[in-house]
């Protein structure tokens, strides 16, 4: 039952149903790069400040990359003392270069490790593999928006036909909602930007380790200021949390609406076969299951977030063993993110937008009212006044005593000039202020977002070169 490294203070082996709760291998392992990465630029500072000699240092290396490639190709084996990644690659590089092996963890605790290791892999999940996502996502909505020229549709407030804006006002109205949540994780892997290594269990070392060589080495700007906050501090993964949640949630109104638009009622849009899913019974079915699941996820992103919270919020000062549980909904929130990018992104590259019927759905006379107002206004007349004038004519509408566009063009301050208003496509190509959802504002906007984009992919590439 031996084989803990640290067995030592003990007499006898831990109890099944200890390691049962306690190990973590069977996901942390799954950091060994990050963890392998850590220890190399460990190793060289050790040799650096004198801790260890060159040989030392060159035979631990050595091993590190054996782990390394085993891990890689699966062929390691674990053993049940295993308890962790940080264990398992100790206890093999040990096994394969002999005693010298024991040298790797000197001044350093598996605290800082392990604030390290899932700091480095948050890192790179997130610059390189869900931010990109994101912005591809991006490009296809913008993609859509180029491609759909002046089509329009209703807005809707309350989900009520509200005002018609073009089709392409609207898709753009999502991609600012995901410039934000880049912007969003790149601030939070800028904010994780220190190195723990160096920390040691809590308070640092009384040798001469130096955490500036380990930081600068491993691809951050600078390391941790205090000890105890390095090896305590979890707000990263509640920031990703948060950042996913959020992101998860505009996921999921965009699915939303995609299962509104796909349906039979709106019409709005055609699913493409290969990002549709049928049923088992119905044989005319055709489903919208990613955006089902892009709404379902978020559920899951956000009991991830208030979980983890729950499980910090009465934390004292250091590292407690609770923290071990920042790993499981990281990953499990990552993971989710990336399936639901990738399928949702599918899922709206493929689709048709069945244009003519959200213009009938736009032409409504009623969807104009408010530029009858706006008319009305114009002409010098009070907004609030205007705002009766109009109301007055829809409830006669409503009513029976004529359709709108007749009752707009016989009376005195409308006339025929503002009964054009209720032309199809009309109405919605006056909206031209600033942001405003007639083509002639689009352009602009449409322009602004293709920068936006370019601007962050840059703004990630410079982040990318700096990952180790
Ligand atoms: N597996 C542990 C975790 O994930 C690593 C740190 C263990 N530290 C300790 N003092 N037992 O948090």
């Amino acid at each position: 039952m031996a084989g803990e490294l640290w067995e030592g203070r003990f007499e006898g082996g831990p109890a099944e149903a200890l390691q049962a709760l306690n190990d973590s291998f069977g996901f942390d392992r799954r950091m060994y790069k990050e963890d392998i990465a850590g220890s190399r630029a460990h190793v060289t500072m050790l040799e650096s400040v004198g801790l260890l000699t060159g040989d030392e240092r060159d035979q631990i290396l050595v091993g590190l990359d054996q782990v390394q490639e085993e891990m890689a190709s699966g062929s390691f084996e674990a053993v049940p003392s295993d308890e962790d990644i940080h264990t398992a690659v100790e206890r093999r590089v040990t096994e394969l270069i002999g005693e010298v092996g024991g040298k790797i963890h000197t001044g350093r605790s598996r605290n800082d490790q392990v604030a390290l290791d899932v700091r480095m892999w948050t890192r790179a999940e997130i610059l390189e593999g869900l931010i990109p996502l994101v912005l591809r996502f991006q490009q296809t909505l913008i993609e859509h928006a180029d491609a759909v020229g002046e089509a329009y549709l209703p807005g809707y407030t309350h989900l009520q036909q509200a005002q018609p804006v073009a089709l392409a006002h609207h898709l753009l109205a999502h991609v600012w909602a995901l410039v934000r949540d880049v912007d969003r994780l790149v601030a939070t892997v800028d904010r994780l930007d220190s190195s723990p290594l160096g920390a040691g269990a809590l308070a640092g070392s009384s040798l001469p380790v130096d955490p500036v060589q380990t930081a600068t080495a491993l691809g951050f700007t600078k390391p941790f200021d205090n000890s105890l906050d390095a090896v305590s501090d979890r707000d990263y993964v509640a920031e990703v949390l948060f950042d996913l949640s959020l992101l998860g949630v505009h996921l999921s109104r965009i699915g939303e609406e995609l299962i509104l638009w796909a349906s039979t009622e709106f019409g709005f849009i055609t699913l493409d076969d290969s990002f549709s899913t049928g049923s088992s019974m119905m044989p005319q079915k055709k489903n919208p299951d990613i955006a089902e699941l892009a709404r379902g996820k978020a559920g899951r992103l956000i009991g991830n977030l208030t979980g983890f919270l729950a499980t910090l919020k009465g934390l004292p000062l250091t590292y407690n063993k609770d923290m071990q549980e920042d790993k499981e909904p990281m990953f499990d929130s990552c993971r989710t993110m990336g399936l639901t990018l990738l399928a949702l992104d599918g899922m709206v590259s493929t689709l048709t937008f069945n244009t003519e019927v959200m213009a009938a759905q736009a032409d409504s006379p009623f969807a104009a009212a408010t530029d009858l107002a706006d008319f009305l206004v114009t002409g010098g007349m009070a907004f609030r006044a205007a705002h009766g004038v109009v109301g007055e004519l829809v409830r006669k509408a409503l009513d029976g005593e004529g359709t709108l566009p007749d009752l707009v063009a016989a009376h005195p301050d409308l006339g025929a000039d503002a009964a054009r208003l209720l032309e199809p496509g009309a109405s919605f190509r006056q909206r031209t202020s600033k942001g405003g959802g007639a083509p002639a504002a689009v352009l602009p906007q449409l322009d602004a977002a293709k920068a936006q984009l370019k601007a962050d992919t840059a703004r990630l590439q410079v982040r990318q070169e700096l990952l180790p």
